[in-house]
């Protein structure tokens, strides 16, 4: 069952569907004009090898948020012997806040499904899929078009571009509302008709994946970012972002920002100016990748984007969000609606998962109330680490983060409101102060 989304007429012409941003002097990787063919046909001319080698040389990492190398990853997938071998791209864009899939995919669609043809011919692969997102459903006649597109100009199905024995077409499936679904192995398993719920991870996709057979699976802007590496070449590519962290990296901005909207930000960028550009309203909890990324304070304007962060107080890592929350927000709610996503969308497959998120909603409605003490604040702080410790999944591991940097980075936020916990007391609920 799909659920009860918003209006497609209202997402098309949401003002944050617009791209406000790319880099100047031409700069932009994703949003120039885009002309079909061009990269497959420079990947089909250079070969297999020298394709992964281009990717590696632009230092293309895994756009979902976890930053893997995506020249490893087809590499692996590439040296296993069993066919056929499987390309499924990742469009189950759920965190909240993120939106930069979407746009991707009603304005690029091409460099999407061009990626996807490269990675193919890159690895061995003979089928591909798209996965998704329910929510999306009015772009699947888009995409479909475009597939059509695609095979017309002889770019998918037999003997792709002329060649003699590329093989390979995409079919679309549709999720079904699940947040948990966009982790990688839950999406296998709704694919292959089962519930979606992780798998026990004795192997990766790139050996074991779609029935069994090695699958390399890649974010929507992953798959974009390749085409455009392809059509370009790597040291043209280089020339965005800084030397350790070549490129440019898609990010949505929503919230309390006078122009919400996608921006493709050159890495090295910081978070101070994007929250300029984006012309951020006094903005007071910064969330950055959603609710399972990170919280952000003014503090932390000077950090940069980059997508393999060592140095935690200068760097910071991106999935593809940032939502601004003002001074007038009440951040205690922010977290409790953050943690009622969470309670929501778990699998309920582990413990960890399924009792820390109602634990933490019980704690957080206990502090709301006026009723905490220290000990449940330690509670709170222990649970969260239990769960990521212990959770199946990412989203286990990660639910309990908007909770701990909102307690390490607003103590006195909570001490001041709703008091007590530091010393014992109860305190009523201040109003004045939400
Ligand atoms: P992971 O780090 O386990 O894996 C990342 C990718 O690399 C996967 O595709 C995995 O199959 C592959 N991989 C890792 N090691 C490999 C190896 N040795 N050989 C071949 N392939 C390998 O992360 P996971 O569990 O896929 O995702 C968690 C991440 O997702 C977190 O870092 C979090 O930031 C991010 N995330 C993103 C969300 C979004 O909406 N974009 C939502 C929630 C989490």
């Amino acid at each position: 069952q799909i659920r009860e989304g918003i209006h497609p007429a209202e997402i098309c012409d949401h003002p944050a569907d617009h791209i406000r941003f790319t880099p100047p002097d031409g700069k932009s990787v994703f949003f120039t004009p885009y002309l079909r063919g061009n990269g497959i046909r420079r990947a089909l001319k250079i070969g297999r090898q020298a394709i992964i080698e281009e990717i590696k040389i632009a230092g293309l990492s895994g756009r979902g948020g976890a930053f893997f190398p995506t020249w490893k990853k087809w590499d692996a997938c590439r040296s296993f012997t069993s066919d056929p071998k499987v390309i499924i791209c990742n469009a189950d864009e759920g965190e909240p806040g993120t939106f930069k899939d979407r746009v991707l995919l009603n304005k690029q669609a091409g460099s999407v499904i061009e990626g996807m043809i490269i990675a193919a011919f890159a690895v061995g692969a003979t089928y591909g899929m798209i996965y998704l997102r329910g929510e999306y459903q009015w772009l699947l006649n888009h995409l479909e078009d475009e597939l059509v597109a695609f095979r017309e100009a002889g770019l998918l199905g037999k003997n792709i571009a002329g060649t003699d024995g590329f093989d390979f077409d995409i079919r679309i499936e549709l999720g079904a509302g699940a947040y948990v679904c966009g982790e990688e192995t839950a999406l296998l398993e709704s694919m292959e008709g089962r519930r979606g719920e992780p798998r026990t991870k004795w192997f990766y996709p790139v050996e074991r994946g779609y029935l069994q057979l090695p699958t390399v699976v890649n974010n929507v802007e992953t798959f974009a970012a390749a085409c455009r590496i392809l059509e370009m070449g790597s040291g043209e590519y280089c020339k965005r972002g800084i030397p350790s962290s070549p490129g440019t990296k898609i990010i949505s901005v929503a919230g309390d920002c006078q122009k919400p909207g996608i921006y493709e930000i050159e890495y090295g960028t910081s978070v101070g100016e994007l929250l300029d550009m984006s012309m951020a309203i006094d903005p007071l909890f910064i969330q950055v990748s959603g609710p399972s990324g990170e919280t952000l304070t003014t503090t932390d304007r000077d950090r940069i984007f980059i997508p393999r962060s060592i140095n935690p107080e200068r760097e910071i890592r991106c999935g593809g969000s940032l939502m601004v929350f003002s001074k007038e927000r009440d951040i205690l709610q922010i977290i409790m609606n953050f943690n009622a996503f969470f309670k929501h969308e778990s699998c309920g497959v582990c413990t960890p998962c399924r009792a820390g998120n109602f634990i933490i909603q019980r704690k957080l409605e206990k502090l709301r109330s006026g009723l905490a003490d220290h000990h449940d604040l330690h509670e709170l702080k222990s649970w969260t680490h239990i769960m990521r410790k212990s959770s199946r999944c990412g989203l286990g591991k990660t639910a309990g983060n908007p909770v701990l940097t909102a307690l390490e980075k607003f103590g006195e936020y909570f001490e001041g409101t709703y008091g007590a916990y530091h010393n014992d007391l109860i305190h009523p609920f201040d109003y004045t102060r939400a």
